[in-house]
Order: structure tokens, then sequence, then C-alpha cells
């Protein structure tokens, strides 16, 4: 294993903002996992697989051939040979990934290819389970978290600036569901490892909570 980092928390706190910031200051690859969870969302749902049905589920996520490359530094997602990067991030695939990675048979599949990607080179890596079951012995652990009412407000937002019509009680009211079934699911739940440094992003903007955690990674001693 060479270098990592691994930042876990719920969906809104910020990870994947975070981690690629930090990604180009301190030279790492930046591997976001939950990419890969959706490009399995997007795959049972091109083949109506109901989100609850496991037995399918685990006999079709064999039949998803996930790869990932890296263009001018971003990472690209491609199922079955397509670039489907442009397409993760509705919520109707957000849902379905967040539905069948509670199952076991996706998620092995999934630290399979996360765990050799963090073998060829230092990594900056988001998620729920990197700190506890992907990348155990990761250098520097991060548990990323804001209120649900400050993660709604940045998703909102973030709509609104697309120029997308969004009820932000509506959104908050998701995001509590799906954090709910990502922390009680049986398989690796979201949970803050033992050895996780906790970083409260509700009232920080996003040089504060990457000088933090850079500063972190630097005090333990940074890159060999
Ligand atoms: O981070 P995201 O919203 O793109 O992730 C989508 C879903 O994928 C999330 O609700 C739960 C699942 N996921 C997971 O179970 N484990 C990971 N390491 C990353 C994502």
């Amino acid at each position: 294993m060479g270098y990592s980092i691994a930042i876990d928390g719920p969906a809104g706190a910020g990870k994947s903002t975070i981690a690629k910031k930090i990604a180009k200051d301190e030279g790492l690859i930046y591997v976001d996992t939950g990419a890969m969870y959706r490009a399995m969302g997007i795959h049972l749902l091109n083949n109506n697989i109901p989100a609850d049905d496991e037995a399918a589920i685990s006999a079709e996520c064999k039949n998803a051939d996930i790869t990932i490359k890296y263009e001018n530094g971003e990472q690209q997602v491609f199922l079955n040979g397509e670039n489907v990067t442009g397409k993760l991030r509705t919520e109707e695939v957000g849902d379905m990934a967040s539905k069948c990675s509670v199952f076991a048979a996706v998620r092995t599949k999934l630290v399979e290819l996360q765990q050799k990607l963090a073998k060829t080179a230092d990594v900056i890596m988001d998620g729920r389970d990197i700190g506890t079951v992907v990348l155990p012995d990761a250098n520097v652990k991060i548990f990323l978290t804001a209120s649900s009412a400050v993660r709604a407000k940045r998703r909102f937002d973030e709509l609104v600036a697309k120029g997308v019509k969004a009820d932000i009680d509506e959104i908050e009211k998701d995001i509590i569901e799906r954090d709910k079934r990502d922390m009680t699911r049986e398989n690796s739940p979201l949970r803050q490892a033992d050895d996780a440094i906790l970083v409260d992003t509700s009232y920080m903007n996003i040089d504060e909570v990457c000088k933090t955690i850079e500063d972190i990674a630097h005090e333990k001693g940074g890159r060999a």
C-alpha cells in the first residue's frame, strides 16, 4: 500500500470538494468511491433490477464491469466500456447507489477495486467505509460531517445555481433518510473509525476545512 488519506462521512458533508482540493495541494490521486456505487446503480437501473431484490442484484452486479481512468487528474468511471461520469450525479442514481450498497456482493466487488487502486498510487479516497474497511491502515483518517440542515442548504444552493427547482425541506428529509440507511445497514455501515479525527464542517469554509486536514496530515509526518 502507498500513502493514503481516508475521508468518510455522510452525504453532503463536502467530502468530494475537499478531497479534490487536497489531492491537488498534496499531489495525491483522488478516488471517489461513491462514483463506483453510482455506476453500479446505473447498471441496475438499466437492467430494471428492483432495488430490494438481493438475489437479482447479487447476480447482476457480476455483469457490471466498472473501471476507473484518470484524464487531466479527473476520475472517469467506465461501465462496460461506456464513460458514465456525466450520468452519476442524479437523485435517482444516488438513491439506487445507496440501496444496492447494502448488499455484500456489491460491496465485495467494489472494495476489491478500491484496494487495487490504493496499491498502485498515493491516494486520498472518500466514501463511507474507507477508514474502517477499505484502507484500515490509512496514514490519515478523517470523519467529515455537518448538520443535516447545513448539508441540505448546500445541496439546495447547488441545484438553484444549476437552475433546478428544489424544495429545501424535501432535500433535508432525503438526506436524513439516506444517512439512516448508510449508518444502519449490516454490511460496512457508515461510522467513524476509532482512529479517525472528526471534522465538523457546518461552520467552516472549504479553505478552512482543507487547511485543518492538511495540518493533521503534515503533523502525522506526511508522505514517506
Ligand atoms: O458519496 P455518494 O453520495 O456519491 O455515494 C452514493 C452512495 O453509495 C451512498 O449513499 C452510499 C454508497 N457508498 C457506500 O456505501 N460506500 C462508499 N465507500 C461510498 C458510497
